[in-house]
């Protein structure tokens, strides 16, 4: 069987020649069904340059990407919008969602985007809301919510067209840590639980916590990666801040 997705020697240049910067600089990992990968690194390590060219955002320089067998990298156009739309679900650091809609409203639209037929639509709302806890607020406009309310209408909306992948980048940089572990806790319930194949890129050691692998990566290539295997959230946290401390920089900007 294929994994969900396999990066194969990729590399992503900024810059001409004479300024060169290599954000990713030879990198090849792969993920498969019902992981929860953490990827962390230092700031400016090349992390975001990873999950952007993953999300086809952005394209790489050199090397292939694979979603399900699928090189996504050959992709353009209808092609790769229907890939955007229907095999990937984003949370972003700034929630995006669309300040004139109802919570509600905002998660209809990637099913109506994703032609789900009408009738289905709130079901599966009503169904994801109480999962994530937001039921009460679904006819609350973003305005009128907390910054974790934000971020769990935000998972819902990503998750709930069930994608083959789930990118998230710093999904918990602008909560506070209650909300941050909210956030986390439900992330890691939709992966165990609903099966989500979940890449979260985080610069956080006690969100990478919750994840089932951390690959850290360092100036552009990967550095380490460490398993969690049976052990508790709280030992491999202690795990991850060994690597962090190996990895060099300040340690303290990590946690
Ligand atoms: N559009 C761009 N043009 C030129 N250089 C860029 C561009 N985007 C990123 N870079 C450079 O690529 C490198 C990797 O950046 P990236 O945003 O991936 O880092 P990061 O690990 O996400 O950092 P942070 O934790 O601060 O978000 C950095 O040196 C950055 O300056
Ligand atoms: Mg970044």
């Amino acid at each position: 069987m294929n994994p969900i997705l396999k990066v194969d020697k990729i590399e992503k240049y900024y810059g001409s020649k004479s300024n060169l910067t290599k954000a990713i600089d030879n990198i090849s990992f792969q993920v498969e069904k019902e992981e929860f990968v953490a990827i962390m690194g230092a700031s400016g390590s090349g992390k975001t340059t990873l999950l952007n060219v993953i999300s086809t955002i952005d394209k790489v320089t050199s090397g292939n990407i694979y979603l399900n067998g699928e090189d996504i990298t050959k992709f353009k156009g209808k092609k790769l919008d229907e890939i955007r739309r229907k095999e990937l679900g984003f949370i972003f650091q700034d929630f995006n969602l669309l300040d004139t809609l109802t919570a509600y409203e905002n998660i209809a639209v990637a099913c109506s985007i994703n032609k789900i037929p009408a009738r289905q639509i709130q079901t599966m709302i009503e169904e994801i809301a109480q999962k994530l806890g937001i039921k009460e607020i679904l006819q609350k406009f973003p305005y009128q919510l907390s910054g974790g309310q934000k971020q769990r209408v935000a998972a819902a909306r990503a998750i709930i067209t069930k994608p083959l992948l789930i990118l998230a980048d710093e999904p918990t940089g602008a909560l506070d840590s209650k909300a941050a572990t909210m956030l986390l806790r439900q992330m890691k319930y939709l992966n165990e639980e609903e099966k989500a194949t979940i890449m979260m890129v985080t610069h956080d050691a006690f969100s990478a916590s919750y994840a089932s692998r951390v690959i850290f990566i360092k100036d552009g290539k990967i550095f380490h990666e460490i398993l969690r295997g049976d052990d508790k959230r709280k030992v491999f946290f202690d795990k991850i801040i060994n690597v962090i401390s190996l990895l060099g920089g300040d340690v303290s900007d990590a946690l």
